[in-house]
């Protein structure tokens, strides 16, 4: 059967008044910002649920043999990396594994590392827990239209005594970049040196143009193996993100003893009685459909290089293979030279401020997209946008765009 109709990624499913937070706008507003799917899940995932709810107990749940065995082969067959099964641990979330990594391994005032742009909430983990975000700013290669690490800051972050914690995003939410292997490795060596601990957030892993792929960091080097915590879930690239399923894994026997006790203190390692057969369906089952998904993701994203250097040339479109999330340079639509002044100065003269870009867009265009200033540096005058949809909504999305900056230009 075409591809097409087994999995259709085309239907405009109403997410409106089903509780969606990201679904939660304006009747006349169309939503492209918080990383979840407007897709139905595999079809392997929703009839695992459906014959979890038909049995209709829903009792404590525990972790199977079946669920190890799910994320192990993936890794070894979908990633060539082998997860030992004592390395693997179950998890509420990435973040609660994350935050709770910040308050295990370091002591408040203390620094965490961060490469922005990046994931907004990593902020969150690391502030709300007293401890200090340093940013390692990722240097913009305009010509290319990527980023690259900044090695000798990133290094001087790294030898600050006070730092004790690395959050890495790989692959790179929001510019989208599989950091590659020589890249991870570098970073291992590093903060070895340093004395510095790895988390890596590998949500995003399995989500990749067709003919790219992530490199776990764990698998870069024998050091990036020992030094680090490694968070991974199928909740993004399966949209199950609402059944808070995810797992860890640490080769080393003592950061990996450390960590558990922070983790079973915090009660993050209790899975609801959903997430285990949401998380083996995904991994044993769903293969087909998430290749399938990620080509139709790929072909939004040409429609949206071929729109924007079409019709409104003046943005740039961030060149990442990773994610569904798009990243659009718009410096050029800023009304003053944001290279003389910082973020936080903007806001505090009330000039045009970064967000106000976003918010024009969302008022003018009725579009929501993420506004890159919560990124941290170099996010400023960025947007982010969701293309897990139907090509029908990019292409609404698109021509909104194109209303909401035509617009702004003339004001
Ligand atoms: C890089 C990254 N990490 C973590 C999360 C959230 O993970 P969880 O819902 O498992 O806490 C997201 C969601 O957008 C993300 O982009």
């Amino acid at each position: 059967m075409d591809e097409k109709k087994r999995f259709d990624f085309d239907e405009r499913i109403n997410r409106r008044g089903t509780n969606s937070e990201k679904w939660d706008i304006g009747a006349q507003e169309i939503a492209m910002w918080i990383a979840d799917m407007d897709f139905r899940t595999a079809p392997p995932i929703q009839e695992a649920l459906e014959k979890r709810i038909r049995h209709g107990v829903y009792g404590y749940a525990g972790v199977t043999d079946e669920w190890y065995d799910a994320y192990r082969n993936w890794w070894q067959t979908r990633h060539d990396f082998v997860i030992e099964k004592d390395w693997l641990r179950f998890t509420t979330g990435v973040i609660p594994v994350i935050s709770s990594v910040v308050r295990r391994l370091s002591q408040p005032a203390e620094k965490v590392v961060l490469q922005t742009p990046v994931y907004n909430i990593f902020f969150n983990s690391v502030i709300n827990n007293g401890r200090q975000v340093l940013e390692s700013p990722l240097l913009r290669d305009d010509a290319n239209e990527t980023y690259h690490i900044d090695w000798n800051d990133l290094e001087e972050k790294l030898a600050d005594p006070q730092t004790r914690l690395m959050i890495l995003c790989n692959p790179h939410n929001p510019v989208g970049i599989q950091w590659d292997r020589e890249t991870l490795a570098r970073i291992g060596t590093l903060c070895e040196k340093y004395h510095v601990t790895v988390i890596s957030d590998e949500i995003h892993c399995d989500l990749a143009d067709p003919g790219s792929a992530y490199t776990p960091f764990a698998a870069a080097s024998e050091t990036c193996r020992r030094i680090s915590v490694n968070v991974i879930a199928p909740t993004k690239a399966f949209n199950i993100a609402g059944i808070h399923t995810a797992a860890l894994f640490i080769a080393d026997p003592y950061l990996r003893h450390t960590v558990l006790r922070g983790l079973n203190n915090d009660e993050v390692m209790e899975p609801n009685c959903f997430a285990v057969e949401a998380a083996i369906a995904a991994y044993r089952d769903g293969g087909e459909w998430l290749d399938a998904m990620n080509r139709y993701v790929y072909e939004n994203k040409k429609r949206v290089r071929d729109f924007i250097a079409r019709e409104l040339p003046k943005v740039r479109v961030n060149s990442g293979h990773a994610t569904y999330l798009i990243w659009l340079n718009c410096r050029a639509y800023a009304k003053h030279d944001i290279e003389r002044s910082t973020a936080v100065e903007d806001f505090a003269h009330g000039y045009d401020s970064h967000s106000e870009l976003c918010d024009f867009i969302r008022q003018t265009g009725g579009l929501v997209l993420s506004n890159g200033e919560q990124y941290g540096t170099g996010g400023e005058y960025f947007l982010r946008m969701n293309l897990a949809c139907p090509e029908s909504v990019v292409e609404e999305g698109l021509q909104r765009l194109k209303t909401a900056l035509d617009a702004f230009e003339k004001i």
